[in-house]
């Protein structure tokens, strides 16, 4: 069973061994390996239990360390990181050759980005290399945002888990690259809001990709998914079609009176969209591992980190 504790040292030495560590971010736990070993490339995916169709994220704690893995990075889009790094945005550039195509899936771009913990920017900072990391949950399921999370999932087939808290972003990060047109697009929805990426570069296309199609990288259309089946839309009209069933609801503020306590989780009894979006994963696990029979949630309000709520609420109910 993985250990959970808080030793860069330690973390480290399993790293430089081609072993695997998860580590927390701002946005969920990844599930860390050296980005330049394919050996350790490998086990990630095999651990995860995801296809190699599917690019992994690079994380590092400076700019500086990216420039090495990239030919260039276009204007728009250092001005994101100047802007937001470290911080809940992943970039997609243009990878340099020596970077492995295990870790791109192919692509010729790369997704890198700085997270914001101190923990793992420390432990960045001491390595002599880049650390890829996807989301330290079982492929398809609901991201992790505690070491327990991890440790209740992958426990058994990573040797550490390195305890950094409860992550206060709580949704993975916002990704974005270039078009064929050279057009700064996202890809993924995230924990950095539109409305700051707009504030700093102008209007940007949305391409979030529903395909389930392999041969079409980038955000699969059902994933982040609980096991019991999730609903979204009007919690009362929802409840009416499904009587009969143990209901879990998950609404944005309003509790209902209706319900029992045990079979409600309000994610923000003040409306604070932030606290909502680090609360959503743990609450959909939580109502996973309860009693209920399906689970209803709430369609946020489109503002802020609203959208990338809607958008994760989508893709986990779609089956
Ligand atoms: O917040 C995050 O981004 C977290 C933490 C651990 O940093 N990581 C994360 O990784 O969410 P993951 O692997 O669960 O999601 C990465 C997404 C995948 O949908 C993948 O297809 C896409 O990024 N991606 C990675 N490299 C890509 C590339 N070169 N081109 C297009 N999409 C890419
Ligand atoms: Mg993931």
């Amino acid at each position: 069973m993985a250990q959970i504790g808080q030793d860069i040292t330690l973390a480290k030495k399993l790293l430089e061994q081609g072993d695997l560590v998860a580590i927390p971010t701002e946005t969920v736990y990844g599930l860390a390996g050296n980005a330049l070993n394919e050996k350790a490339l490998l086990e990630i995916f095999k651990v995860k239990r995801r296809p190699k169709f599917d690019p992994l994220i690079v994380h590092t704690d400076s700019i500086e360390k990216i420039k090495k893995l990239v030919t260039h990075i276009p204007d728009q889009l250092q001005q994101l990181a100047d802007a937001f790094w470290p911080g809940p945005l992943t970039l997609l550039l243009e990878k340099q050759l020596f970077v492995p195509d295990l870790l791109t899936s192919g692509l010729p771009h790369v997704a890198v980005r700085i997270p914001r913990h101190a923990v793992t920017l420390d432990l960045l900072a001491s390595l002599d290399f880049p650390l890829a990391a996807p989301s330290a949950n079982p492929f398809g399921y609901i991201s992790p945002t505690t070491a327990q999370h991890v440790a209740d999932q992958l426990g058994t087939l990573i040797p550490y888990i390195l305890d950094g808290g409860d992550c206060h972003v709580g949704l993975e990060s916002t990704i974005i690259g270039f078009d064929e047109l050279n057009r700064p697009v996202v890809y993924r929805l995230g924990g950095k809001k539109m409305e700051d990426i707009e504030a700093v570069i102008g209007p940007v296309r949305l391409r979030l990709n529903e395909s389930s199609d392999p041969s079409a990288p980038g955000m699969l259309k059902s994933h982040y998914a609980p096991k019991k089946c999730l609903y979204i839309g009007k919690v009362e009209d929802l409840l009416l079609h499904h009587q009969g069933k143990k209901i879990g609801v998950i609404s944005f503020m309003a509790t209902r009176p209706s319900l029992s306590i045990d079979r409600q989780l309000v994610l923000s009894s003040t409306g604070d969209m932030d606290e909502a979006a680090s609360k959503l994963f743990g609450s959909l696990r939580l109502m996973d591992q309860s009693d209920v029979d399906i689970i209803i949630a709430e369609r946020f309000p489109e503002d802020g980190l609203g959208a990338a709520i809607n958008d994760r609420l989508k893709r986990a109910s779609t089956r």
